[in-house]
């Protein structure tokens, strides 16, 4: 995710939008910059922009932004194109300057025609490409008006220039696939600003000396409470007199409705949200839509879209073997993806946790790809055995969530995922994002392997997460329940067990309560001793070909009073009747089970929390990213 912000009226505008930036770093912070009107309006726009955190950029800009009252601005968390100067944002193409958040799809198809009528491009952004696709038919509808009336775009009166924005903007839209919002300026149309919210959050605020636009309320809560949320597909056209809403297929233009938001900044943060870590678990439908966004093949059989395609085709034809290695949640992660490679690629995967595995003197033989994966990029383990893989010569790859983190640059290989950056300290949407770049990847070295490849169940994941959160509340109240409980048990087979183990985790985390996770098939092998009317087991059984044995290892629980809430299939109605309580989920592809039957696990974990009065952001002992050994 990245942040943007927009200002027109009185006010100066350069620390109205770099304070903005500051409060929207949460989204990304590997660049940042802005781009503002000047006063004269025969001179260029003041853009400047840099890499790293949003303070880079004030200190770099002190010799700027004294007299104007217009601009733009963005801090950047990469999706296409490294974090540089070059890729930071806003894009200036002829006379439009443009700030973006979200991902064009298309942006590789349109580039290359535009390449073809010879055109250059600075930076690898996607931004870039739209920034010129808005300049030039922009330039095309100006051609048509110079035809018919002789007038250069900066000789037509404030009305027609601002009736051919739109349209080219307009076309543009439809020229684009992706979810996006946009904030731009053009030269010559001074005192107003442009946006589109299509797909990716916008909300503007009116104040008493202007107009102010951002990608959430964070930017705005200090300066006004008086916002309104862009609606999905609209244009937006700001001025220092207000606002005006169109519709992009008919045209017309509407008037904003406004509402007076009652948050303080502190909860603003957490978008109303009580913790960030519940913002986060609500985030993931919309994570998992990014971290697939732009890689998902067309066709079944086609090849998925990596930054690297050619390399990625010679690793993965030559590999022979797979080690996966993490810490925690992470670690749960890549146990999934064991699941994934060996099942839909038939290569031999081994899993091991990062503090152990360069100790035991690993045998990496040729032919073996190690990958690590972290949400931070930062663990002290990980990044240990990442740099004895690449010390034995080994290839390495990081599947990471922080954009220029040390694991990221370390590794020969990046799959990122693109969860946008994690603040609560349990991690839920990385872990997501983890799964499903893991299940992506796999299927796509299926597909260079000669297996099948099906990557169609992944298209409607985010929509299934959704159902399954809409009824957040009553998963946090089962968990609520669970503080009369000794320990709480997680059980699953297959795919289940590490999700089991995550289950545990995340309750043990953030409630500070003892559980344990287990593979089902385990249970009669000692810990089901433990078992008795104050021990509650969560068992875990999706409708796959392991359910009748994880129902008998249920039996044996209930045969000893044990209490026991079921997560499965709604319409298993005889797994439900053995159970003293039930969360019904939908029908699924058995991996992607691992995705949907977490999201419980977090909630049940947080009511837990919740009700204990646990610090759930910030739990005792723990660190976001465990930066020692
Ligand atoms: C997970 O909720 C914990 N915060 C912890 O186990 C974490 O997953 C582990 O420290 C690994 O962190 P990383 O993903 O940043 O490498």
């Amino acid at each position: 995710m990245c942040g943007i912000v927009g200002y027109v009226g009185r006010e100066k505008v350069k620390d109205l939008l770099v304070d903005g930036l500051s409060r929207l770093e949460y989204r990304g912070y590997d660049s940042a910059g802005f781009a503002l009107y000047p006063k004269d309006d025969t001179a260029n726009f003041v853009v400047r922009r840099c890499v790293g955190v949003v303070a880079e950029l004030r200190k770099a800009t002190q010799d700027v932004g004294q007299t104007e009252t217009q601009g733009i601005a963005h801090t950047r968390w990469a999706t296409h194109g490294v974090p540089n100067e070059v890729n930071a944002h806003p894009h200036l193409t002829g006379l439009t300057v443009l700030v973006h958040n979200g991902i064009i799809e298309n942006h590789a198809h349109l580039r290359s025609a535009f390449q073809e009528q010879g055109v250059a491009f600075h930076s690898q952004t996607d931004t870039e490409v739209f920034a010129r696709l808005i300049e030039s038919n922009r330039e095309w509808h100006v051609q048509k008006e110079k035809e018919a009336s002789g007038k250069d775009f900066l000789d037509l009166p404030t009305e027609r220039k601002r009736d051919i924005v739109l349209e080219a903007l307009r076309q543009s839209m439809r020229q684009v696939d992706g979810h996006y919002a946009i904030l731009f300026m053009v030269k010559g149309l001074p005192g107003y600003l442009f946006g589109v919210q299509s797909g990716a959050p916008m909300v503007v605020g009116r104040t008493p000396h202007g107009s102010l636009i951002a990608s959430d309320l964070h930017a705005l809560i200090r300066h006004t409470r008086e916002v309104s949320f862009v609606p999905h597909g609209a244009i937006v056209e700001a001025s220092a007199e207000g606002y005006r809403y169109i519709d992009p297929a008919s045209g017309k233009a509407s008037t904003p409705k406004f509402e007076t938001i009652n948050w303080s900044a502190q909860e603003v943060e957490k978008e109303g949200y009580e913790h960030f870590m519940l913002k986060e678990i609500h985030q993931q439908p919309l994570v998992v839509a990014d971290t697939l966004s732009g890689r998902l093949p067309q066709e079944a059989g086609d090849p998925f879209i990596w930054d690297h395609p050619k390399a990625h085709e010679v690793l993965w034809k030559n590999c022979k073997k797979v080690y996966l290695v993490a810490c925690g949640t992470a670690y749960y992660a890549a146990m999934v993806g064991k699941y994934f490679l060996e099942r839909w690629a038939r290569i031999p995967v081994e899993v091991d946790l990062a503090s152990e595995f360069r100790y035991r003197s690993p045998i990496l033989e040729p032919g073996t790809v190690l990958g690590v994966i972290s949400q931070s990029g930062e663990t002290a383990d990980t990044l240990a055995a990442l740099r004895l893989a690449n010390e034995m010569g080994v290839t390495t790859f990081s599947v990471c969530n922080v954009p220029g983190s040390t694991i990221m640059r370390e590794s020969s290989f990046q799959y990122p995922t693109k969860a946008g950056p994690e603040i609560g300290v349990a991690s839920t949407k990385a872990f997501t994002a983890q799964l499903v770049v893991l299940a992506a990847l796999a299927q796509d070295i299926a597909r260079l392997r000669g297996f099948k490849a099906d990557p169609a169940p992944f298209a409607r994941l985010p929509h299934d997460m959704e159902q399954i959160l809409a009824r957040a509340q009553s998963y946090m109240d089962l968990g609520a329940r669970l503080a009369d409980k000794k320990t709480i048990l997680f059980v699953g087979r297959g795919a289940m067990y590490p999700l089991a183990l995550e289950g545990a985790l995340k309750l043990k985390e953030i409630s500070y309560r003892h559980a344990e996770g287990y593979a089902a098939g385990e249970l009669k092998h000692g810990p089901i001793a433990l078992v008795d009317e104050r021990l509650a087991t969560i068992v875990l059984g999706p409708s796959d070909d392991l359910l009748p044995k994880t129902l008998s290892n249920l039996e044996e629980i209930r045969s000893r009073k044990g209490y026991i809430i079921g997560i499965g299939e709604e319409s298993n109605k005889n797994f439900k009747a053995l159970c003293d309580e039930y969360i019904g989920m939908p029908a699924t592809d058995w991996a992607l089970a691992p995705l949907l039957y977490v999201l419980p696990l977090q909630l049940i974990s947080y009511g837990l929390a919740k009700h204990l009065e646990c610090d759930i952001d910030k739990p005792r002992n723990l660190a976001k990213s465990v930066t020692v050994e």
